[in-house]
């Protein structure tokens, strides 16, 4: 595997493998990573014949009161697991590489309507954030296919919506969620919780999958849904941020007949703010 720390560097790479016709995969991450990563590593290793992975903390998407300094940096771990998982080229820059006139001045890209709400309306700048560096990784790397994770929902939509609107020519392909054994999402943030929180936080997936089920059962009134997924989310030990239910593809709330549809949750158990989802396909 190469280790690119700057945009010359992996371009070099790249317009190699380029030259030979090859088609590129690339998967951004912030690192420290766990089984849901090495998962899109391994289903964009099976969708091209070069995997380009990217491990940067990107200091647009954190708020000033969020965990940016203390987030997991464990680069000589993350790149053996990446060697190991078929990945060809790893791009880990320093902040200056990629935001080289600071964060304040530079041009960004703001994905209106998806980025300020649910995740968006209490992490202000947060999307616009992601969606700035991915344009840029995007534009370094001009991946043919990008894979996100099904997690990060609302992330993922916001990407499909900058692509589609700024007609790039990319395939975006979504993988579900990789759990543990008890059905808590994997997360890099996982990590900063107590024992006694990290017994609790599987009751968030718990609580959608028991929202997911009265849906089928044929339960329609999703407001009242979302009331009792916010109640019991309190009784868990969490405060909830939302609970709700959405259109899959644009969020919108769900008309009757809608039946292509998301229960989306956010919850903070002490300083840890946990997300999770599930589909819902009628
Ligand atoms: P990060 O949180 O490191 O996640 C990188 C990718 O891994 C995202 O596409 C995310 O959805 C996916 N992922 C995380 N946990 C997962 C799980 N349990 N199962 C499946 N996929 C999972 O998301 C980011 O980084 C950043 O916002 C980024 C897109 C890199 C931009 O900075």
């Amino acid at each position: 595997m190469r280790t690119a720390r700057t945009i010359a560097e992996l371009r070099g790479h790249i317009n190699t493998w380029r030259s030979k016709g090859e088609r590129i995969a690339f998967v951004p991450t912030m690192g420290n990573l766990h089984a849901g990563h090495i998962h899109l590593m391994s289903q964009a290793a099976h969708r091209a014949d070069r995997v380009v992975a990217s491990i940067f903390v990107n200091p647009m998407q954190f708020g000033a009161n969020e965990d940016f300094t203390t987030y997991p940096r464990t680069l000589s771990a993350d790149s053996i697991k990446l060697a190991e998982n078929g990945v060809h080229a790893l791009f880990a820059p320093e902040v200056a590489e990629l935001y080289p006139r600071g964060m304040v001045h530079a041009t960004r890209i703001e994905v209106i309507g998806l980025s300020d709400i649910l995740c968006g309306a209490s992490r202000p700048g947060h999307f616009t954030g992601v969606a700035t560096v991915v344009n840029k990784f995007f534009n370094i790397v001009q991946p043919d296919i990008a894979v996100f994770g099904e997690k990060d929902y609302q992330q993922l939509l916001v990407i499909r919506r900058m692509v589609s609107d700024l007609c790039l020519p990319i395939t975006i392909l979504s993988v579900p969620t990789v759990r543990e054994p008890d059905g808590l999402a994997m997360s890099s943030r996982n990590g900063y919780l107590a024992a006694d929180q990290r017994l609790c936080a599987p009751r968030l997936y718990q609580i959608l999958c028991a929202a997911h089920e009265h849906i089928l059962k044929g339960e329609r009134n999703y407001t009242l849904l979302a009331e009792q997924g916010m109640q019991l989310l309190r009784n868990a030990g969490f405060v909830p941020d939302y609970f709700t239910v959405r259109r899959k593809d644009d969020f919108l709330p769900p008309e009757p007949g809608d039946s292509q549809l998301i229960i989306l949750a956010a919850a903070w158990l002490g300083e840890t703010r946990l997300i999770d989802n599930i589909k819902i396909e009628m």
